[in-house]
């Protein structure tokens, strides 16, 4: 047993006492104790299939608010929606498009989320005061039930500090907002390790707002050619666009002759993808997946970068990957976590 799941155990045998850190594992129970508290207007943390969310009601403005309050997050970078049946995106947003109907049918519930036109109904502070909402149906029986319970689409957040690395477990969310949240379901690890893909649709075109945790090819074989609009912005769109986001504590760089001997004295963490590619003993080494698959690699990433954290190496470098497929999400996460230094 690994310490993680130590912490976990006895987190939920006895909960709260020093650090509020109230992981309990997910059950009828806690998911409907973890409703109760969204409902009466606290944050909840739950798993979905791409990260943890922070959860509050995302019709009640003032519950809301207290996601920004706990993640230290500027109030420019609007939520996304979580709904618990594909029907429900009517109730919040307004369009009418063969598009969205059929890539609602193949990838939802996914890791797919649509910025459309929003209805009245959706309260400015979710939007940023954006005339359009981010919606989507996570692919994880916890997050569905929940939903359900509260009866109410729930607005979340990856369960992080703004800016530092999303959580791919109940602990990592504990690291890092234990004091903030009510409650943090625990549903194990995170099968797809990377945030949805976010795509918003114009007439004529699509546009990629976010790379994520389904690739723009799969995408692009249902509905045709898509637009990458994702840039580095001070005032995005999607706070994914900014220069720093998903960072770690540590430095980091890519892999590279030039990297290697630039911190030949430090204590380096490699993370390599499929195998160890360069020669010598590092403080910590680690392979994304030793199969050389990207869907492996996305579910590791994020707990990778918190054990390097743990570890306490001085920099972290990186061996890039092909931008294709998921390797484009991967990528974008690491280029962003790397600007920051
Ligand atoms: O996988 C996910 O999407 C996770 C899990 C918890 O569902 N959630 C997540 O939320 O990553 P967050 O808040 O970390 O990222 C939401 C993204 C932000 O980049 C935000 O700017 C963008 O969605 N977004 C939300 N509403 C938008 C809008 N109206 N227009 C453009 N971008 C929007
Ligand atoms: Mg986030």
């Amino acid at each position: 047993m690994n310490f993680n799941s130590f912490e976990v155990i006895f987190a939920a045998t006895m909960p709260v006492i020093n650090s509020n850190k109230m992981i309990v594992i997910a059950n009828d129970k806690t998911i409907q104790q973890a409703a109760e508290i969204i409902k009466g207007g606290g944050l909840a943390a739950f798993p979905t299939e791409t990260v943890y969310g922070l959860g509050a009601d995302g019709l009640n403005p003032i519950a809301s608010a207290k996601i920004f309050e706990a993640k230290k997050r500027p109030q420019f970078n609007p939520l996304i929606l979580h709904i618990a049946e594909r029907t429900s995106l009517k109730d919040y947003t307004v369009y009418n498009d063969e598009r969205i109907e059929k890539l609602i049918k193949k990838f939802w519930p996914g890791p797919l989320t649509f910025v459309l036109p929003k209805k009245e109904i959706v309260p400015d502070i979710i939007t940023s005061g954006n005339l359009t909402v981010a919606v989507r149906m996570p692919n994880h029986k916890v997050a569905l039930q929940l939903i359900e319970k509260c009866g109410t689409p729930i607005a979340a957040p990856s369960a992080n500090r703004f800016g530092h690395i999303s959580p791919t477990e109940a602990a990592h969310v504990a690291k890092s907002l234990g004091d903030k949240v009510d409650l943090i379901l625990d549903g194990g690890k995170c099968a797809v390790g990377v945030e949805s893909t976010i795509l918003q649709l114009a007439e004529d075109k699509i546009f990629l707002l976010r790379p994520g945790g389904l690739s723009k090819e799969e995408i692009e074989n249902e509905v045709g050619p898509i637009e990458t609009v994702v840039k580095f912005s001070d005032k995005p769109n999607a706070p994914g666009q900014l220069p720093f986001h998903y960072s770690p504590e540590i430095p980091l760089s890519f892999l590279s002759n030039e990297t290697l001997k630039k911190y030949s004295s430090a204590k380096i963490g490699v993370l390599f993808f499929k195998e160890k590619k360069v020669e010598g003993s590092f403080a910590s080494e680690k392979i994304l997946s030793a199969k050389g698959d990207l869907k492996e690699a996305a579910a590791n990433l994020f707990k990778y970068l918190h054990e390097f954290e743990k570890e306490k190496v001085e920099i972290i470098l990186v061996e890039p990957l092909h931008e294709s497929g998921l390797g484009l999400a991967i990528m974008d996460r690491l280029k962003r976590a790397a600007r920051r230094f």
